[in-house]
């Protein structure tokens, strides 16, 4: 059985398998080999060598695309799908979102394609879950990301010239970016407050030393799954016009507000834009995903331009869409460690070898499969 990682194109520095991953697969399962792009991991700073020196073999695209199974980080392009194998299981994170005709070329290839971003969030897949390890990472990058476009210090400074007060830093939405933004926020010293349409999060936003902010919404956005539903319009108006007043005296937004397979939905208005401070920063980690594969303008906040810094009513709005890309080196990590716990679900080993079975009875081969037997699921 053959493992195959093509290099990723485009503006992409991750590797969707690095050595020390193929080195565990190699010895978890015998008789499997790895074979990796040349230069699949040059952007992320992993060398042929480094993946050579771990058993995996050095190919060319084509034969990078030939695996039994075939890993990739982001969709492969559609020409590039008839140079897959028929009955291969193809496994990334396949952007259900904005897949277009895509995972019909997959089907008609025979191909069995595994959407990594659809894996439920349930306990026995947290190990797999490439969205919050990814979005983990994107919400550290994200505040980092903020004090370079922020003018002032993010912590309490007091030195013989004067001194500077903490940042007040807001963050949008406590899902697994926000999380992570709360806390890289309070460790750079900020006072951080948070919110989001899930009271139940309050906890955890306490439990990271920051605030709670109690908009006095009485609508409960909590969903299935962990995940929140839309509120009604009411509620969002509410929620817009009660936010107004904090953001008015923020320095820094992070704004992370996401509803599964929606539109993200508008936390801040140009209004409210037009109320912040001159010098604040808004990070929009919501523009990009499903806004710009559907066509919609903006993230969190309709003036984000996505993958741009731009400024407006003196207020600067961060767009990038890939965070995890510019921490290729332990995005690339926790990414194929994330798909090295996804694979024993698929690779049997039997007396006669390793064989691979496509368990569609199992939550997260079922939940997560895009295409199956030649048909989009
Ligand atoms: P998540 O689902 O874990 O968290 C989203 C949070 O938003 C949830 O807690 C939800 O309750 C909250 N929310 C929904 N509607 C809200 C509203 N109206 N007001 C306040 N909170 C609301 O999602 P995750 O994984 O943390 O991702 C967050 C966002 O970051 C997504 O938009 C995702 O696409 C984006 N992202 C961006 C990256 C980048 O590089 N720019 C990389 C990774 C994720």
């Amino acid at each position: 059985m053959l493992i195959s990682i093509p290099k990723e194109q485009g503006a992409e520095n991750r590797v969707a398998m690095t050595p020390d991953t193929a080195k565990r697969l190699l010895n978890k399962f015998k008789g499997l080999k790895v074979a990796v792009e040349q230069g699949a991991g040059q952007q992320a700073h992993i060398s042929d060598e480094m993946f050579q020196a771990a058993g995996v073999e050095i190919v060319n695209r084509d034969q990078a695309l030939k695996g039994d199974i075939v890993l990739v980080v982001n969709r492969l392009g559609d020409d590039e799908v008839k140079g897959l194998k028929e009955n291969a299981v193809l496994i990334g994170a396949l952007e259900p979102a904005s897949a277009g005709d895509h995972f019909q070329k997959l089907a008609q290839q025979k191909v069995n394609a595994i959407a990594t971003e659809m894996i439920p969030r349930i306990s026995r897949a947290q190990a797999m879950d490439t969205l919050s390890s990814q979005a983990n990472i994107a919400g550290y990058k994200a505040v980092l990301e903020a004090t370079n476009h922020f003018n002032k210090f993010f912590p309490v400074m007091m030195t013989a010239a004067g001194s500077s007060k903490p940042a007040k830093v807001i963050i949008l939405g406590v899902g697994v970016a926000g999380l992570q933004a709360i806390a890289t926020a309070k460790r750079l010293g900020a006072s951080v407050e948070a919110f989001d349409i899930r009271p139940e999060v309050a906890e955890q936003v306490q439990s990271l030393g920051a605030k709670f902010i109690d908009l006095g919404i009485e609508e409960d956005g909590s969903g299935e799954g962990g995940y929140a539903k839309e509120l009604s319009a009411e509620g969002k108006a509410k929620q817009q016009a009660a936010l107004q007043e904090y953001l008015k005296k923020a320095d820094v937004v992070i704004t992370t507000a996401l509803i599964p397979g929606r539109q993200a939905p508008v936390l801040i208005t140009e209004d409210a834009v037009k109320g912040m401070k001159e010098g604040s920063v808004i990070v929009d980690m919501a523009a990009g995903g499903f806004n710009r594969a559907n066509g919609i303008a903006g993230g969190n906040c309709p003036l984000t331009q996505v993958d741009q810094v731009v400024v407006n009513h003196g207020v600067t709005l961060v767009g990038y869409s890939n965070y995890p890309s510019q921490m290729a080196g332990d995005a690339s990590a926790f990414f194929s460690r994330n798909l090295l716990n996804l694979l024993p679900l698929l690779i049997q080993e039997t007396e006669d070898g390793l064989t691979l079975n496509v368990h569609t009875e199992d939550e997260i081969i079922q939940k997560s499969l895009v295409t199956l037997d030649g048909v989009v699921k």
